[in-house]
């Protein structure tokens, strides 16, 4: 093989005298992102020397130059050795032109009826077809977490709401079932766009096809697409397949966040079902009772950006006109990155739900609700003490000393602070009850819980009727 000194032309650079300004070079240029596909542009350029040899294009011993050549270069990525040169448009400029470095001026025939249009269309699809291989494998991952939990723990029971209100008794399993279906859907929906994206452009040329009688059939068999694209115009100018992805990956990261809305309010002090573990969540040096649901936050936000995402690139497809516009370059930004942020969001959201502690006890759940309220009043008290500077701790235990008196100055304000203390004095009835309780049989535990809430209840009422009555006094 002949090196050859590296020349710093354009592919497209012969109608050109001038220079680019380094701006426009910077602006123009993909390869800082389009590298991403190297492998696939090298596999796309070796089945196309195989094509031009069995259309005489190229005799055998070129044909294999060609192809060691190309391998060459794939070690160069594969080992991070590959020197991005400044002229380096993009991704197939930068092979082609370390390609002719290696084997000299033959590297030039492997462009012979080829574009960069059916070339970056191809390469595209073999990148996203790969792509999808890794994300089905991710998204069955975590069908199979929240399938296992279901199973272990079927005996499980909690609240079920409607509306982000009690509704009936369900079965904790019933709830994580509910989040799979959405994933099989998303899994099925994959499996119609796997057919949509297997299919391959290469051999349509810049717009009008190849006119050296390629083999586009064995072409695309070769590289192991289901079938080729009919039309060379659409085929060079079609993103829908990337459209299509980021739909779906929108669609699939708005499953995962209403998944992940659930557990953060799970997770609260105030529903008190489930508890991250530490590795999917975060604390705060300055409040240490708090967890934060980082992760499940994040999942939530990133379905935020990836539906941006599609509502960008399909944007940048409204209205384009016909074949290939340099605007389709944006494509690989989007798919990209929508790409890497669902592959995180979906393992971060197998690990969340694997690793999480479940209450056994979410039902008969009175006895949760205790909990979180006993932890919500024991907070409330700290954040009182923190929040209030002591002038004001002061002047609340002055409040509480001569209330009515005061009520009375202030017009009815302080009612907040007095329902607060009565909750505080409700959680430490609650407590003595407990103690109680726990000699008596279970059955007749929940009879004695249900009625003193019924009393509860109708107690509130009672004060809500007095206050009614009390703010409408003042409002004379
Ligand atoms: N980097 C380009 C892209 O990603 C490759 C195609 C360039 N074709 C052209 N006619 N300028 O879209």
């Amino acid at each position: 093989m002949a090196a050859v000194e590296p020349k710093r032309v354009k592919l497209w650079g012969g109608r050109f005298v001038g220079s680019t300004d380094p701006v426009m070079e910077a602006f123009n240029a993909s390869i800082s992102y389009d590298k991403t596909m190297w492998k696939e542009d090298i596999q796309g350029s070796v089945a196309y020397a195989k094509a031009l040899l069995k259309a005489n294009l190229l005799t055998e011993t070129e044909c294999n130059e060609l192809i060691a050549g190309l391998e060459e270069v794939a070690m160069e990525w594969e080992a991070d050795t590959f020197t991005i040169q400044p002229g380096d448009e993009d991704i197939h400029t930068a092979n082609e032109r370390r390609l002719k470095e290696i084997v000299g001026e033959v590297g030039g025939k492997i462009h012979t009826g080829r574009s960069r249009n059916d070339q970056v269309a191809v390469d595209m699809r073999l990148w996203l077809r790969g792509h999808l291989g890794d994300i089905s494998s991710h998204l069955l991952d975590l069908i199979r977490v929240l399938v296992e939990r279901a199973e272990n723990e079927k005996d499980i029971l909690m609240p079920g709401y409607t509306h982000l209100q009690r509704a009936q008794p369900i079965r904790w399993s019933h709830w994580l079932l509910s989040h799979v279906w959405p994933a099989v859907h998303d899994l099925e929906r994959l499996t119609g766009m796997y057919r949509r994206v297997n299919v391959c452009p290469l051999g349509s040329g810049a717009i009008a096809g190849n006119p050296f009688n390629i083999d586009r059939q064995s072409l695309a068999e070769d590289l192991g697409f289901d079938e080729a694209t009919e039309n060379s115009m659409q085929a060079v100018s079609d993103r829908d397949f990337v459209v299509e992805y980021l739909f779906w990956a929108s669609l699939l990261s708005s499953h995962l966040s209403r998944l992940a809305e659930d557990l953060i309010l799970f997770s609260t002090s105030e529903f008190g079902f489930v508890k991250l573990h530490d590795a999917y969540a975060t604390g705060s040096s300055l409040m240490p009772q708090k967890k934060n649901p980082d992760s499940l936050e994040l999942v939530r936000g990133k379905a935020g950006t990836l539906t941006g995402n599609l509502c960008g690139f399909l944007m940048v497809m409204k209205g384009l006109p016909s074949t290939y516009n340099k605007d389709l370059q944006e494509d690989k930004l989007k798919l990209f990155e929508t790409a890497k942020v669902l592959a995180g969001v979906l393992q971060v959201m197998a690990g969340t739900v694997q690793t999480l502690k479940v209450y056994r006890n979410i039902i008969g759940y009175k006895p949760m609700y205790r909990v979180a309220l006993k932890q919500h009043m024991q907070l409330h008290i700290l954040f009182r003490n923190i929040r209030e500077p002591p002038s004001l701790i002061h002047l609340h235990i002055q409040k509480s000393e001569g209330r009515e008196e005061e009520e009375k100055e202030e017009g009815g304000g302080g009612r907040e602070e007095e329902e607060e203390e009565e909750r505080e004095q409700e959680l430490a009835g609650e407590e003595e009850e407990e103690e109680e309780e726990e000699e008596e049989e279970e059955e007749e535990q929940e009879q004695e819980e249900e009625e003193a809430e019924e009393k509860e209840e109708a107690g509130e009422e009672e004060e809500e009727e007095e206050g009614e009555a009390a703010a409408a006094q003042n409002d004379q």
